[in-house]
């Protein structure tokens, strides 16, 4: 495992010696804010066309982690690697290359059109809208006006249509209503299938992660305490809440 100041280096992109094939692989990162590391030691890997959930509750350290990955803090120690290579840049030049980011609330332009939105982004508009056929209809209007739903489906499109090798997404149901936000995750699995971004998706509620993630890292206080199978989530949640709360006995057990 690297050591050092990564993530706060200024360098492009370089080679790594070490093979890796998962699409993001994250190793031993410690993050934080000023002097206050707040993720602890983080690992984990996502593989191409998967959907990692990574899950905890208010204050855990999910959104810190995305933002350590994704360059905008610096990093205590540990390394990002995205296709085996490790990511050292500032936050601009990873998120315009093979990482994407879609944060917490909608990161649209409300006054420009939808086809605006695309269009400064770069995204490939056909592309975008195979993806989210739902946006076709709407491309003329300002993306103000667009339901909450449809605002999330744009700021995914923005940033699938870019061709990340990675999309980190922040609370994808925040402020949704359920049935939108299933809707959403649903149309998320297929663009995992369709085009095998690596998706790292950090969510609050199990019970919408259990819907889509093919795994899902359990975080609290900072560190990554437990790792199962999505399809478990719902079935074992007692245990999962254990480890969101945290204590001595919050340990899932392999099955
Ligand atoms: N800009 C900041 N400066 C200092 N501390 C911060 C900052 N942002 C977050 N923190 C602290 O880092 C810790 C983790 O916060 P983070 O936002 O990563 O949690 P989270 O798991 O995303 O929570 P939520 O589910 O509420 O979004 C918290 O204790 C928080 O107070
Ligand atoms: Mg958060």
């Amino acid at each position: 495992m690297a050591t050092g100041n990564a993530l706060a280096a200024s360098t492009e992109s370089a080679p790594t010696t070490t093979a890796s094939t998962a699409a993001l692989d994250v190793r031993g990162l410690t993050a934080g804010y000023g002097s206050l590391a707040v993720i602890h030691d983080v690992s984990f890997s996502v593989g191409r066309g998967e959907i990692v959930g990574l899950l905890g509750r208010n204050g855990a350290g999910k959104t810190t982690t995305l933002m350590a990955i994704a360059g905008f803090l610096g990093g205590y120690g540990g390394e990002v690697l995205v296709d085996g290579r490790a990511l050292t840049g500032p936050a601009h030049r990873r998120s315009r290359g093979p990482v994407g980011i879609v944060l917490e609330g909608r990161s649209v332009f409300p006054s420009l059109t939808v086809r605006q939105n695309l269009g400064l982004a770069q995204a490939d508009v056909d592309e975008a809208l195979g993806l989210f056929p739902e946006l076709t209809p709407k491309l003329p209007l300002r993306a103000g006006l667009l339901s909450g739903g449809e605002q999330q489906m744009l700021a995914l499109a923005r940033t699938v249509g870019r061709h990340p090798s990675v999309l980190l997404i922040d609370e994808l149901s925040f402020g949704l209503a359920p049935a939108v936000s299933e809707r959403i995750l649903e149309r998320l699995r297929a663009v995992a299938e369709a085009t095998a971004v690596a998706v790292l998706l950090v969510e609050q509620h199990l019970h919408f992660a259990a819907s889509v993630v093919d795994r899902a890292l359990i975080m609290n206080e900072g560190v990554v305490r437990a790792e199962l199978p999505g399809p478990e989530l719902a079935s074992r949640e007692q245990e999962v809440e254990r480890i969101y709360l945290g204590g001595p006995d919050a340990v899932v057990a392999p099955t």
